[in-house]
């Protein structure tokens, strides 16, 4: 019989049996303001890097109310804190979606330090080498500009700061952004349902000028894209489907697709950089030694 285990390791490619150092590339989705699109981009963004032949892990940190089980339509009972107090394994939370896509149900920030001291964590880094083969993991962090989102974002190898075009957004969306410039000095930022090219990189040069004018310190902000308001977006969500799934050549998908090729560019130019150790296990080592 096919333990969980095996199938986890057929879904994400059964990892080598080398102790060759993971490249998983972590990519946090954030924003000031709640509502601006976050799971949407997340679960969508998730799906297209798996159909282009990726290994992607998508990470729940936000326990808000839409969250990505509801957005995938499946049910989860248990999730990562679970698994850090030692009450399951991992293999045990673990949702495969689709071939190269799995769903871990993750907790905030905040729910994850408060226990931190009691987490059986070399038992957890055991646990996490199943996930050593994903190229990407995927974490929607939630709105805010709270500090244990914080240590997501700066635990990530790439932070993508989402917004709407209306001011208090775009506002918040800047506070998003000073704050994680103490950490990160490159930010991305994808300007959700815009009605044009033009609206999107006129609201991003505004973001820009006041960043440059006030942060400075060599930040670079870079739009890696931006999404239309779409009513294919809203009616899949209600439908509990992925817009990339249901109308893979809407002006949204392919924007979409844009969004997803440019974060690949920008990972490629950077991979003979770094070779420190990205596993997921590492990755949650730096967030909780950071407490
Ligand atoms: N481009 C778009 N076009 C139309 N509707 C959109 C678009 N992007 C997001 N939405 C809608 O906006 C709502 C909020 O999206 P989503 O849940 O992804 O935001 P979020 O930032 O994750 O929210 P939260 O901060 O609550 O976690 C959803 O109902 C979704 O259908
Ligand atoms: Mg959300």
């Amino acid at each position: 019989m096919q333990t969980q285990a095996n199938k986890l390791q057929e879904l994400v490619g059964a990892a080598s049996s080398g102790e060759a150092a993971s490249r998983t590339k972590f990519i946090a989705i954030t924003s000031g303001k709640g509502g601006v699109g976050k799971s949407t981009i997340s679960a969508n963004m998730a799906n297209i890097l798996a159909n282009n032949g990726y290994k992607v892990g998508l990470f729940d940190a936000d326990i808000g109310l839409a969250n990505l089980d509801v957005i995938l339509n499946v049910r989860i009972d248990k999730n990562i804190l679970h698994v850090l107090k030692g009450e399951c394994s991992l293999n045990d939370v673990i949702v495969p979606i689709k071939k190269n896509l799995i769903l871990i149900p993750g907790e905030s920030g905040d729910e994850i330090l408060k226990y931190s001291e009691q987490f059986l964590f070399e038992r957890f880094l055991e646990e996490t080498k199943v996930l050593d083969d994903l190229d990407f993991m995927i974490i929607d962090t939630g709105a805010g500009i709270g500090e244990h989102i914080q240590l997501f974002l700066e635990a990530a190898d790439e932070v993508i700061v989402v917004t709407v075009p209306d001011p208090a957004a775009i506002t918040d969306a800047y506070a998003t952004i000073k704050i994680t410039s103490k950490t990160q000095s490159y930010i991305h930022l994808i300007l959700n349902m815009v009605k044009s090219e033009k609206e999107a990189q006129l609201v991003f040069d505004k973001i820009n000028k006041v960043a440059q004018a006030n942060i400075g310190n060599g930040l670079k902000l870079n739009l890696i894209g931006k999404l239309p308001e779409d009513k294919i977006v809203s009616k899949s969500i209600k439908q509990r489907t992925l817009f990339t799934n249901d109308a893979p050549n809407s002006l949204a998908s392919l924007d979409m697709k844009r969004i997803v090729n440019n974060l690949v560019y920008k990972l490629e130019r950077k991979v003979l950089q770094s070779d420190t150790n990205k596993s997921f296990g590492s990755f949650f080592k730096r967030i909780i030694e950071q407490f």
